[in-house]
Parts: C-alpha cells; sequence; structure tokens
C-alpha cells in the first residue's frame, strides 16, 4: 500500500527529552510497515554535518549563524528530506526552522522578519509543487521548564555553544517555541516534558492515534528503553 509522506519535526529546549523518543517512534512506524528516515537539524548531509560542528563550535555573529544554518537547511531539504517524501516515507527530525526562530531569533535577539525572508527562500522549490513552502506535517514540541531542562543536563556532557548559554536564554528560547505555536497551532502538538519519559511517550502516541498515523496496539508495544 502507497502512503503519502509524512514530515514530522521535534522541537524544545536543549534537556527536554526529544531524542529519546524518536527512535521509539520510527519503531513504532516501522512495526507498521512504515519506511521510515530519522535526520537531525542543523545536519543530515555530509555538508549540513559539517555546517552543524561551525555552528556549534565556532563563534560568528548572528547573520553569520543564521546563514549557514539555513544553508545546512536547504541542503538537507532538497538531498534527504524531499526524496524521502516522494518515496512516501515517513521522515523524523530532531529540530527544523522552529528552531531557528526559538534559538536565533528569540535566544540571540536575530530579526525575525528576516528569519522569515530566509525560512521563505530555503523552503520554497525543492517540493514537486515549486510554488509550495515545505512546512512539517506535524511538529512535537517538548514543553518544559528551563529549570528542569537545566537540571537533566547539569554533568551530562561538554556543552556547545547553545548548552553553555545562561538559564535566561533558555526562558527565551522557550517563549520562542511559544509564540511559533501560537502562530501555527494546527501544526503543533504540545506535550508536558517535566513527565517522567514513559508518561510522556503516552502523551507522544496519543497524538499519532487521535491523527490515525498510529494504531493503538503498535503505540501501546513500543517505548524508549
Ligand atoms: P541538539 O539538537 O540538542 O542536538 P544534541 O542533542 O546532539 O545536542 O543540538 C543542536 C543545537 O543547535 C541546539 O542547542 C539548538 C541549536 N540550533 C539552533 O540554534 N538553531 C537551529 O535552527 C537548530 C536546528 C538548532
Amino acid at each position: 500500500m502507497s502512503h503519502p509522506g509524512l514530515f514530522i519535526t521535534f522541537e524544545g529546549i536543549d534537556g527536554a527529552g526529544k531524542s529519546s523518543h524518536i527512535e521509539g517512534l520510527a519503531a513504532a512506524f516501522r512495526t507498521q510497515g512504515r519506511a521510515v528516515t530519522v535526520s537531525r537539524e542543523p545536519g543530515g548531509t555530509p555538508l549540513a554535518e559539517k555546517l552543524r560542528d561551525m555552528v556549534l563550535s565556532d563563534p560568528m555573529d548572528a547573520l553569520t549563524e543564521a546563514l549557514l544554518i539555513f544553508a545546512a537547511r536547504r541542503d538537507h531539504l532538497c538531498n534527504v528530506i524531499e526524496p524521502a517524501l516522494a518515496r512516501g516515507e515517513v521522515v523524523l527530525c530532531d529540530r527544523f526552522t522552529d528552531a531557528t526562530f526559538a534559538y536565533q531569533g528569540a535566544g540571540r535577539g536575530f530579526d525575525l522578519g528576516v528569519l522569515s525572508t530566509l525560512e521563505r527562500m530555503v523552503q520554497t522549490g525543492t517540493a514537486p509543487k515549486a510554488d509550495l513552502m515545505r512546512e512539517p506535517d506535524l511538529t512535537v514540541w517538548f514543553d518544559v521548564a528551563p529549570e528542569v531542562a537545566a537540571a537533566r543536563l547539569a554533568g551530562a556532557r561538554i556543552p556547545d555553544r547553545f548548552e553553555a548559554q545562561p538559564i535566561e536564554f533558555f526562558r527565551r528560547v522557550a517563549q520562542g517555541y511559544a509564540d511559533r505555536a501560537a502562530a501555527a497551532p494546527q501544526r503543533f502538538a504540545r506535550l508536558d516534558a517535566a513527565q517522567d519519559r514513559h508518561r510522556v511517550w503516552q502523551q507522544l502516541t496519543s497524538v499519532f492515534v487521535r491523527k490515525g498515523w498510529l494504531a493503538i496496539m503498535v503505540a501501546a508495544q513500543k517505548g524508549p528503553q
């Protein structure tokens, strides 16, 4: 049976716990016979992964940062996301453009109008319908207070350029996500990510079951390991 492709993104501040659920969701879709591509941003192609290394480690000004992130996104869209969607796959992407509005826009204070221009430029002309701006079919937002996220991350690993930011930065990022969700409520599903892992998984899968994308049985079997 052929399916239309599904483009699903996962967002939240560092420490929100999204990454541990993406593989579980991929396994659930595969159990149902769907082909799944799991990817991340910045990154997902050899070029975009090089850009990721630079963005996460090298000091740079805000416009340079935004341009590199969107350059990585264009390469990722053209070479991974669009081909997978054209094959009818489920694409699960750890972060996408909402992260740019939250981190570069709200967090760093970079011009939201410029980000909107770049968003349109980079996400248009990649899909089969040339005038369509590619956007996620669903964005799962792992919403958690910055204090809770910081406690989870404390001592976990060497922080990158973003993880090393003070808590005020993450308060602005969290507000940035809330603003994006308010502007496109039909695209966003908000999860209370302060709950324990199993409850977050239940919230997550119930969103997919409600949309008719996952069977209740499969959602109940799989879960974070
Ligand atoms: P993250 O997705 O949390 O990966 P990991 O779990 O390996 O740390 O890290 C990516 C970092 O990049 C995160 O701190 C947010 C940041 N980022 C931006 O600032 N803008 C963006 O557009 C994207 C996609 C990520």
